[in-house]
């Protein structure tokens, strides 16, 4: 027997969803916590006027780090270039970002279908087509769930070289109505609960891929729905990617060990510590909006200065020309805007005009807020 001997692959828990046995005792020290600091962010989203607008970078990052956890390589300021109109820097990144847009529209589509529908299969099913539309994702049969056995472990692995097993192919529809059952039902606690969500729905591993993303999606959009918080804006990959072997860990060790509660307890200190930081973010975010509100005009002398604030926060990397032919302003006023903004070294420039390409620009102050670090 060496120590090298290879650890069989943990099979799905069958009959233990959901868990019986919480040691409810070990989570209600983190529970309220956790619910407090998820308030008072909620209360931060309430003193914010155009959070679609404002909290877009948030937003954007989000997509970038959940789809980070699976390797997924391109940046924020990468997808935000392309955006403003700048070719990717190669087919392989191009494709990264195509996935970190779909992940936006999937967001949007799955937002739009809880208007009116609860979190069900329906919806996921909507939002994992959108998510996995193009090029990368069309093998992987967007939309449907899979028929056909999957594993997890060190890429292209063999299934017995594989640390985890989900649900067999069969008893795959009966896992997702149990899983959607227990969604709709009131259970004790709703962060708890949601924490028990994510972790089944990466034990089923419903789809060929895109599971991890989706059931980080299902995050903001359960807080949103069951009326935690008041948009469907919650950023909770950034701890997750920080720790992504333990991420994995404590999901494997549910099926593995029956750790329901030791899941749990992570849970709950991923949505407190990404809670205090969202909160922190949007309100540098507001005060960073409400303080160019006041300077910007007595900057420009121009009652544009209101419209071209918004404009920029909606796109903090852009092209000179996208701004002066579609912010809705004068063209030699918002000519004049670029550079004075530039000059006030508000906006900086990220590649220079040349011959027929247009000067990309970027709003430094905002993306810092978004990435949590001097980037610009
Ligand atoms: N042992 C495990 N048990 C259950 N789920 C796991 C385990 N290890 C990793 N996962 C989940 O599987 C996800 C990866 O599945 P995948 O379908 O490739 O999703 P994506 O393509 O969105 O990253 C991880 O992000 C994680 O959420
Ligand atoms: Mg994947």
């Amino acid at each position: 027997m060496t120590a090298d001997r290879r650890q069989a692959p943990v099979p799905y828990h069958t009959g233990a969803f959901p868990p019986q046995g919480l040691l409810w005792e070990s989570l209600i020290p983190q529970i309220g916590p956790a619910a407090a600091a998820v308030a008072r962010y909620d209360g931060m989203l309430a003193a914010v006027p155009n959070p679609g607008v404002l909290l877009s970078p948030l937003t954007t990052q989000e997509a970038v780090l959940s789809s980070a956890i699976e390797g997924t390589q391109a940046t924020m300021g990468e997808v935000l270039e392309f955006e403003a109109g700048q070719e990717a820097s190669s087919p392989e990144r191009r494709e990264d970002i195509q996935e970190v847009l779909n992940y936006r529209s999937a967001m949007r589509e799955a937002e739009r279908l809880l208007v009116t529908l609860p979190i069900s299969q329906r919806v996921l099913r909507a939002a994992h087509k959108a998510l996995l539309a193009g090029v990368r994702g069309q093998s992987k049969a967007p939309g449907e769930y899979r028929r056909t056995p999957n594993w997890i472990g060190p890429p292209q692995c063999l299934v017995d070289e594989a640390r985890f097993v989900p649900i067999s192919a069969e008893q795959l529809p009966d896992g997702m109505s149990a899983w959607e059952k227990y969604a709709h039902s009131d259970a004790e606690d709703l962060l708890v609960q949601l924490a028990i969500l994510h972790a089944e729905f990466e034990a089923l591993h419903p789809f060929l891929d895109g599971n991890g993303r989706l059931g980080r999606m299902l995050v903001p959009l359960f807080l949103w729905q069951r009326g935690m918080i008041r948009q469907p804006m919650f950023y909770i990959s950034a701890f997750f990617e920080a720790r992504r072997d333990l991420y994995y860990e404590k999901l494997l060790a549910v099926s593995r060990d029956d750790d329901w509660t030791g899941w749990c307890g992570f849970f709950l200190t991923a949505v407190q510590t990404q809670a205090e930081d969202n909160l922190k973010k949007t309100q540098g975010i507001l005060t960073l909006y409400e303080r160019m509100k006041r300077e910007l005009p007595e900057l420009t002398r121009s009652q544009y200065a209101v419209r071209a604030l918004d404009w920029i926060f909606e796109r903090p990397i852009f092209k000179g020309s996208s701004f002066v032919s579609g912010a809705g302003i004068p063209a030699p006023t918002a000519r004049r805007f670029l550079k004075l903004l530039r000059d006030e070294s508000i906006l900086q420039d990220l590649s220079p005009a040349s011959g027929r390409r247009a000067a990309v620009l970027a709003f430094p102050a905002l993306l810092n807020i978004a990435e949590g670090r001097e980037v610009l």
